[in-house]
């Protein structure tokens, strides 16, 4: 079954819908709230010592800290829990859960070697924390900046607003909501997480994206042709200001950066954080979480933690709604905006480099195994918009 399966939980950070939340741990202080004794979790990390597998940069962790003190219903538990991985090759397993903050000794790190259903608690229970970060913070946590293009679904997302007011403070547009120093700054870079499809399919739209955004706002000389924006009387005037002015050259690049996050987030970022909802959003927990780690049973302990079959039906009803597609693939806008007939041909270059993106991802998913594919951000099914 997919809830024993460690190898399968450790994919669902690579992914899953909410896969730009693991780090690499770069620092040993990133495990001050972790209460795990080294002795117990060295044979986990083939030997090495924590200090030893940070340094082989091989030990990765989400922690949900955030979730820490979150006003909630106080009939509903709400963990908030950190999760080590280790590195084998290029899986990514779990080595580690705890599910609340701090040390104490009602709050456990639970290993894979514990009893069989605790463990396996443990995970279902981190996962619905990670559902929580996932609705609040990786779906809806662009609230600030995207408010005006999120339309309906703005109720859904008022919803987590407190989360997503302490998330404010922390999230940048060009670290977080830009993928290229996203991936630096959580140290997933293909030399330390080999297979991370989230990762290297986002890269190759961004790229899209970016040379879509550099071509449409640089003026740029063709061989034996003008550029598009020299055909505009201004334009050699603006080109030249900008050669000899530094600051208003750096404001540019700057405006760049910004329009390209605004269209990676709202095209790319949202394709991955939400159209995986129906298949992963398979249950919610009620109950409690395990806090020690006796013998616990399927029918005793882990069956009756899942929510009622009619609730199952209502979340299965609202992710599979939440899963459509509601506006036209990436480049094919449902609105024309630009008919300059220069401009229209960087539109054109824009919707090659996708549909040579498409076949490229395409072919990679046929190399992946069947629970390795990732067809989620081939950007014939990446809308152009947020629209639900
Ligand atoms: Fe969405």
């Amino acid at each position: 079954m997919v809830w024993e399966n460690d190898e399968k939980f450790g994919l669902q950070r690579l992914l899953g819908v909410n896969s730009s939340v693991i780090r690499r741990v770069k620092d040993m202080s990133q495990l001050d709230n972790f209460n795990v004794d080294e002795n117990e979790i060295r044979w986990l990390l083939q030997g090495l010592t924590l200090k030893e597998a940070i340094d082989a940069r091989k030990l990765f962790i989400v922690d949900h800290a955030i979730l820490d003190k979150c006003p909630k219903n106080p009939k509903i538990t709400l963990c908030s829990p950190i999760a080590l991985f280790f590195r084998e090759e290029d899986k990514i397993m779990p080595i580690a859960i705890q599910l609340f903050q701090g040390r104490s000794d009602d709050n456990p790190v639970f290993f894979p070697t514990d009893d069989k259903y605790t463990w396996i608690l443990a995970k279902m229970w981190f996962n619905n924390a990670d559902a929580q970060i996932h609705q609040a913070i990786s779906h809806f946590g662009f609230f600030k900046l995207l408010a005006p293009h999120l339309m309906a679904i703005n109720n859904i997302g008022l919803k987590f607003l407190y989360l997503i007011a302490k998330h404010k403070d922390t999230w940048r547009l060009n670290v977080e909501g830009c993928l290229p120093p996203d991936i630096v700054d959580r140290g997933v870079e293909p030399t330390d997480v080999p297979f991370y499809p989230f990762r290297d399919d986002a890269q190759l739209t961004y790229q899209a994206i970016e040379e879509y955004v550099d071509s449409y706002r640089y003026p740029r000389y063709r061989p034996g042709g003008t550029t598009w924006i020299g055909l505009h009387p201004m334009a050699d005037l603006e080109s030249k200001v900008f050669q000899e002015n530094r600051e208003a050259s750096k404001k540019r690049d700057e405006l760049a950066l910004v329009l390209k996050c605004i269209i990676y987030t709202c095209s790319v970022g949202h394709a991955a954080v939400n159209f995986k909802q129906y298949d992963e959003y398979a249950l919610t927990l009620i109950g409690h979480p395990p806090k020690d780690k006796r013998e616990r049973d399927l029918k005793e302990d882990a069956i009756p933690t899942i929510q009622p079959i009619n609730k199952l039906l209502t979340l299965m009803g609202l992710t599979k709604v939440l899963s459509t597609r509601a506006t036209n693939a990436l480049g094919n806008f449902e609105v024309n905006y630009i008919h300059d007939p220069a401009a229209v041909e960087l539109v054109e270059q824009f919707q090659k480099n996708l549909e040579n993106t498409r076949k490229e991802i395409e072919k990679r998913n046929k190399t992946r195994s069947a629970e390795r594919a990732y067809p989620f951000l081939n950007p014939a099914e990446i809308p152009n918009a947020i629209s639900i």
